[in-house]
């Protein structure tokens, strides 16, 4: 089974997300693929109800962020605790572009996963290189690095029922991706290192791939036995070729 996350970031609106349902009814979904959206979080509750007006069964919904406290005077965050009294299942952490506009450091991005597994909320987590360090053929280097980071703050199961994404920073948002021989690659090697670390343990972990997805590369990229999906941000927003995109997966 294949996980397709649709990154929405900050985009969209009520009128959008009707129509987005409204095609999306329309077709069928191959039930072997796990569907999971990121909307704007203001936009769940909006979203909720018209999946259940137009019967749509087959989406989950996700947060992009939580905040690394569960309640008190944290002005303008939300946490792991809500989401699941709301119901929601899944949250994005660790992406590059909250370390870049929002100056997430790795000690609380640790946290936020520590207290999303807590409330049985899996998180999505956000690995990859910078174009300096890809171009030093450093990527497999500071994925192990990030990882490493983790497990040595907290502990060997901190990967385990948790989905990490590894995305390129220099491919996110800039129509370049990765090249299928690197990111089948990683993914290899970033299995292998979760095989290492905990050999009885790691087989709820996935490993998906995010940068730059669209409909003509997916297939390419994701139809293959090391890659367990896509996080798809921009191509996701245009219902159409999201519906295009899902439909050149096994
Ligand atoms: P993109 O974004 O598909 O627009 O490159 C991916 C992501 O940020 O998760």
């Amino acid at each position: 089974m294949k996980i397709i996350i649709a990154n929405w970031k900050l985009n969209s609106n009520k009128i959008k997300i009707k129509n987005y349902f409204k095609i999306w009814k329309k077709h069928n979904i191959n039930n072997k693929l796990k569907i999971i959206i990121a909307p704007p979080i203001i936009y769940i509750p909006y979203i909720q109800k018209i999946l259940k007006k137009y019967n749509i069964y087959n989406i989950k919904l996700c947060a992009q962020n939580i905040d690394f406290h569960t309640k008190g005077p944290y002005t303008g965050e939300i946490s792991a605790k809500m989401l699941k009294d709301n119901n929601i299942k899944y949250v994005i952490l660790g992406h590059s572009e909250r370390k870049k506009w929002h100056y997430e450091t790795n000690y609380n991005i640790l946290k936020k996963i520590i207290l999303s597994k807590k409330y049985n909320i899996k998180p999505i987590i956000c690995i990859g290189e910078n174009i300096n360090e890809y171009i030093n053929k450093k990527s497999l280097e500071i994925c192990i690095q990030q990882l490493n980071y983790l497990v040595k703050k907290s502990n060997l199961n901190i990967f385990i029922n948790t989905i990490i994404a590894y995305e390129p920073i220099w491919a996110i948002g800039t129509g370049q991706s990765a090249n299928i021989l690197h990111i089948k690659n990683i993914h290899k090697y970033i299995k292998k290192y979760l095989n290492n670390i905990n050999p009885n343990n790691n087989t709820n972990t996935k490993v998906i791939y995010g940068g730059s997805i669209n409909q003509y590369n997916i297939a390419s990229i994701i139809n293959n036995k090391y890659i367990n999906g896509a996080l798809i941000g921009k191509t996701s927003l245009d219902i159409q070729i999201f519906m295009q995109s899902i439909q050149k997966l096994n």
